[in-house]
């Protein structure tokens, strides 16, 4: 079996964080969101896999992912020209999938276990596509699957407005050979993309069997940026392991589960876990608080931090509280302490500003 993660697409939901780099990307407890989908991947034994690249972020997306040697094995890229719908892309990877089953996998889905169990009852049973759903409170937002007791496909409606079950799609299939055939045969949808419901939609009516699995942990989209907060802070809950490598004065206090990388310094400052900071950042006379990720090179000074993403690069100094909050790469966030009581701002397209 060979696996396809698709790392295109357009990103528009989490801009302006996407104009500058892949969404793919986006740290989750300072760990790439993709490099979750290939853990899983080549957890459960798959050990050909092709990503599936954008023109705009693909180089970026090679840089940080490298040949695969990182996990013992090989990575293929492909070029998709246009964001022309998941079909598209699994037809853009006809060339390296050739007859091969093969699990195609959205690069910016989070889910909380592994996927051996789904590839296990796929090579068992055998269908011509296999599909993971997660019940969901709020299926008019999501594909949706009409599914009889054994678990067999009946049907797939997207955004239903009378959705038959509470059963969302989650990026995550697998498929037989014969989607190629069904890709064929259908048309772009009204947005002028190839939809992958369609085509397996297709697979139905072309009597094929189409099965279901429905996944009892959590799956995160991280399309948005509340989004990607709540899988930052399932993600430290979850899976954080504690480790220590910076240097921490006297003065400071570090309580429960917190990692801070190598060359790091801690000043006088209290760190409250689960929180993880990366490598060469400085925090002083500060208060780290719980469910936030700090990348690398940042510096948190006299300010207080919690429940937040600070990507590499970024400095935030003499902030009393920021919370929720998503800051990207090299951004400055600081109080002006000279001048009069006006907001002096810098920010990019598409950017939000909460005071
Ligand atoms: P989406 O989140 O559905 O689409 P998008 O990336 O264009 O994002 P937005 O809605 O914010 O504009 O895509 C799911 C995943 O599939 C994501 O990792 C991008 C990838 N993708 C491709 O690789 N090729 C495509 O043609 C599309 C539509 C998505």
């Amino acid at each position: 079996m060979k696996a396809i993660i698709l790392s295109g697409g357009k990103g528009t939901r989490l801009r302006p964080l996407t104009y500058s780099g892949a969404k793919q990307l986006v740290p989750v407890a300072n760990k790439p969101i993709l490099f979750y989908c290939i853990d899983n991947i080549v957890q459960a034994g798959i050990n050909e896999v092709g990503i599936i690249i954008s023109p705009e972020t693909g180089q970026e997306i090679k840089d940080s992912v490298g040949d695969g040697s990182h996990w013992g094995i090989k990575i293929e890229y492909i070029i998709q020209d246009v964001p022309g719908g998941l079909a598209h892309a699994i037809k853009t990877a006809r060339g390296f999938l050739a007859d091969s089953s093969f699990v195609m996998y959205l690069g910016d889905n989070l889910i909380g276990s592994g996927i051996d169990t789904f590839v296990g009852k796929f090579n068992l049973d055998k269908p011509e596509a296999f599909i993971l759903l997660k019940e969901v409170e709020n299926p008019k937002q999501f594909g949706v699957a009409d599914v009889s007791e054994s678990g067999k496909v009946l049907r797939l409606i997207e955004k239903p407005e009378n959705p038959p079950s509470n059963l969302a799609l989650v990026g995550i299939y697998i498929f037989s050979p014969k989607i190629h055939e069904a890709i064929e045969r259908i048309k772009p949808s009204a947005r002028g993309e190839l939809e992958i419901t369609d085509a397996i939609q297709e697979l139905i009516t072309m009597n094929c069997n189409v099965e279901s699995f429905v996944l009892d942990m959590w799956w995160l989209d991280t399309g948005k940026k509340d989004d990607m907060l709540t899988a930052n802070a399932t993600v430290l809950d979850d899976w954080l392991q504690e480790k220590i490598e910076a240097e921490v004065d006297q003065d400071s206090k570090i309580l429960g589960r917190v990692s801070i990388g190598k060359g790091s310094f801690i000043r006088d400052s209290k760190i409250r876990g689960p929180v993880a900071i990366g490598e060469h950042t400085v925090i002083e006379k500060s208060f780290i608080g719980p469910y936030t990720s700090i990348g690398d090179n940042v510096k948190v000074i006299r300010s207080s931090v919690e429940h937040s993403v600070i990507m590499n690069g970024s400095e935030i100094s003499d902030i009393e509280r920021m919370d929720e909050s998503l800051i990207g790469r090299d951004v400055r966030v600081f109080k002006n302490m000279t001048s009069h009581k006006a907001l002096r701002l810098m920010i990019g397209d598409d950017s939000i500003v909460e005071i």
